[in-house]
């Protein structure tokens, strides 16, 4: 018996994946959805590492960089706490602190950033005021006082939520790691307005 040999050429079908990254959509307005322009946001404070890496991917690096969140609750302290609360557990504003958002897409930090930047509903203005480094350290600090349940804090990766533990005010300490802002590096965190 004669023994053929089949040649199966067998075309492989190489998809083609496109090499440039996917360009983040635009930051839109909470409300009305308009797209936020974040050129009015002040000079200072953009040429930051953390800053561009979120402009680029909106996920928040000050996440993970423990260094800067005394700055964060710096700022928290002197631009939100009045309305939202000492540990963001809600006043005249509501609590940012717990699994409950009026946005959903606050659970992400690009849709945090936008409702911060941009506003919300009446006394919730705009914060364009704060240089883009100050308002991502403030989201970073309201991930970190987050006590709700783990599962459901979308803005962290699966390894992330993993090492989470529910934020819990520092025994003996009003709240504050505050003085140390002064002595977070700026090259890390950015500079500080005030
Ligand atoms: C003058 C009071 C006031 C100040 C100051 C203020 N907020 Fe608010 N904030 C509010 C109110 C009131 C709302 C509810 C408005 C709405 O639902 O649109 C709100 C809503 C929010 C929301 C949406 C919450 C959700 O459930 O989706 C976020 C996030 C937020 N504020 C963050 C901040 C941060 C961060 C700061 C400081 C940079 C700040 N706010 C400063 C009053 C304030």
């Amino acid at each position: 018996m004669m023994k053929f040999t089949k040649w199966i050429v067998a075309s492989a079908a190489v998809a083609l994946i496109p090499l440039a990254a996917v360009a983040l959509e635009p930051f839109r307005h909470t409300i009305t959805g308009d797209v936020l322009d974040i050129e009015t946001a002040p000079k200072e404070g953009r040429d930051v590492e953390a800053v561009k890496k979120f402009l680029e991917t909106g996920v928040n690096p000050f996440n993970e960089m423990k260094e800067c969140l005394p700055r964060g609750e710096y700022i928290y302290l002197s631009s939100c706490s009045g309305c939202h609360g000492h540990v963001a557990e809600g006043k005249v504003g509501p609590g940012l602190n717990d699994n409950y958002w009026t946005y959903p897409k606050n659970k992400t930090d690009k849709g945090l950033f936008e409702t911060i930047f941009g506003g919300g509903q009446g006394m919730m203005g705009p914060h364009n005021d704060l240089q883009l480094n100050e308002l991502l350290l403030v989201m970073a600090w309201i991930r970190h006082v987050y006590t709700g349940p783990v599962e459901t804090a979308k803005w962290l990766t699966p390894e992330q939520k993993k090492n989470f533990t529910p934020y819990k005010l520092p025994e003996g300490s009003d709240h504050g790691t505050i003085d140390q802002a002064k002595v977070a590096p700026d090259a890390l965190c950015g500079p500080m307005a005030k």
